[in-house]
């Protein structure tokens, strides 16, 4: 069986890569690819694994990418940044009959997909695609699944929560994508959507060892638009985060309490250069003068934990309020590409039952089995990682 992983060189995907040679799998050819063919061959011959090929595509050349897809089981989309990528992936991977799979975290390109036709084409030809399928989205979801299963009756809030090492590793793409989410950031609240830049609203969160208490944002999201296709009856959805060290958080705040998140372009000597464009230059310029971390820094620094998340769930069991909080600490990266390499893996073995275009939460039935072989594969490759879960059931006489 044979699995194309577009973009799976990059930071979040050779994490899935690893796990997937260490696990042995359904796959016996996997494809890494992207725009560096020699940067992937480089990366193939390192992994030292039969099965590990590496080929070159621009993915927004959609009849290269289908030459490139054409005879292989399972479609796994790990470019960014997805407003931009994923739609013409997904219409070639449809044209192609494929089944799919991304970390989609960027609520622009959830909503393009799903008010288009292309939910509807898949499912007349019998694919299960599944989108948003990394650490969050994704892992922190399916915990709050497999928690609303264990614990209630019905859900009335969910708050998902997560603060990351600005050291973890993260591409070109990331800065980008960071400015967009603190620019909009949507939420629910009491049924209603509403949207607001991050910083006009702050909490103070504990996220357990070894982060503890934070100040915490909302940040632009998808969960607001995939958890409530998993329990639409919830009224409050939103989704805080915060950065480590406190002084990335302090960076972002001032620039977005100073309109510099703003696309609205300005003439600036005769060019039109946006307050967003000022802003993400300056940010990759710094970026780019700070020394990069060796691969063994790197295995290193991974050694410790370097983010940690959380969701926290109100509802009701047997006419009684209880809360839910699951706080997890361990390393961004393995969390997000591990649960896309498991769910390739459900993919190939026909385990997703479901046709369509689906969001994670819709996805994965067996939440809590889905959780536990994430945890449980995190830590046999070797990552430090710890889960706590805490329920409050709170009762008046
Ligand atoms: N759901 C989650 O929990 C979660 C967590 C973290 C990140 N993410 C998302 O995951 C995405 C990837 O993040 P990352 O840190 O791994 O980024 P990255 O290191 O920049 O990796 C992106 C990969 O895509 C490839 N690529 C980009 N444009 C391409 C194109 N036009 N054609 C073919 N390949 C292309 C890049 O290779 P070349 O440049 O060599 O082509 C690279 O291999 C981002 O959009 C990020 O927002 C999701």
């Amino acid at each position: 069986m044979k699995l194309v992983v577009l973009g799976g060189a990059g930071s979040q995907a050779l994490y899935g890569i690893r796990d997937l040679i260490n696990h042995g799998s359904i796959f016996d050819e996997v494809v890494i690819s992207s725009r560096n063919l020699e940067k992937n061959k480089k990366i193939v011959e390192k992994l030292n694994s039969p099965i590990v090929k590496a080929a070159e595509v621009d993915v927004s050349d959609q009849a290269a990418l289908y030459e490139l897809i054409k005879d292989c089981d399972v479609v796994a989309n790990c470019t960014g940044p997805y407003h931009i990528l994923a739609y013409k992936i997904i219409e070639t991977t449809i044209k192609a009959g494929k089944h799919y799979i991304d970390f989609c975290d960027d609520i622009e390109a959830f909503n393009n997909i799903f008010e288009s036709e292309l939910p509807k084409k898949a499912e007349e030809k019998g694919l299960s695609m599944i989108m948003g399928l990394g650490a969050s989205p994704g892992f922190l979801s399916i915990l709050a699944c497999s928690a609303e299963q264990r614990y209630f009756d019905s859900l009335k809030e969910a708050i998902f929560y997560f603060a990351c090492d600005e050291k973890e590793p993260g591409g070109p793409a990331v800065l980008g994508h960071m400015l967009e989410c603190i620019h909009n950031a949507p939420y629910i609240k009491d049924g209603e959507k509403f949207n607001e830049p991050s910083f006009r609203e702050e909490w103070d969160f504990d996220f357990g060892e070894p982060y503890g208490v934070r100040k915490v944002t909302r940040i632009g999201h998808p969960e607001v638009f995939t958890f409530p296709r998993y329990s639409p009856g919830i009224q409050n959805v939103s989704i805080r985060f915060s950065l480590e060290p406190f002084s990335a958080y302090e960076g972002f705040r001032d620039l977005s309490l100073a309109g510099l998140t703003s696309n609205h372009k300005l003439n600036i000597n005769g060019n039109p250069v946006s307050p967003r464009d000022f802003a993400l230059a300056v940010l990759l310029a710094q970026k780019a003068s700070q020394p990069v971390m060796t691969e063994e820094e790197l295995k290193e620094f991974l050694k410790g934990v370097t983010a940690c998340a959380a969701t926290e769930l109100h509802g009701k069991k047997d006419g009684k309020d209880i809360s839910y909080i699951g706080r997890v600490a361990g390393n961004m990266a393995p969390l997000t590409a591990i649960p896309l390499i498991i769910g390739a893996e459900m993919l190939g073995k026909g385990e997703i039952s479901k046709k369509g275009i689906m969001v994670a939460e819709e996805a994965i039935e067996d939440a809590d089995k889905f959780v536990k072989e994430t945890i449980k594969r995190i830590r046999q490759d070797g990552f430090g990682f710890k889960i706590r879960e805490e329920l409050t059931l709170r009762e008046e006489y």
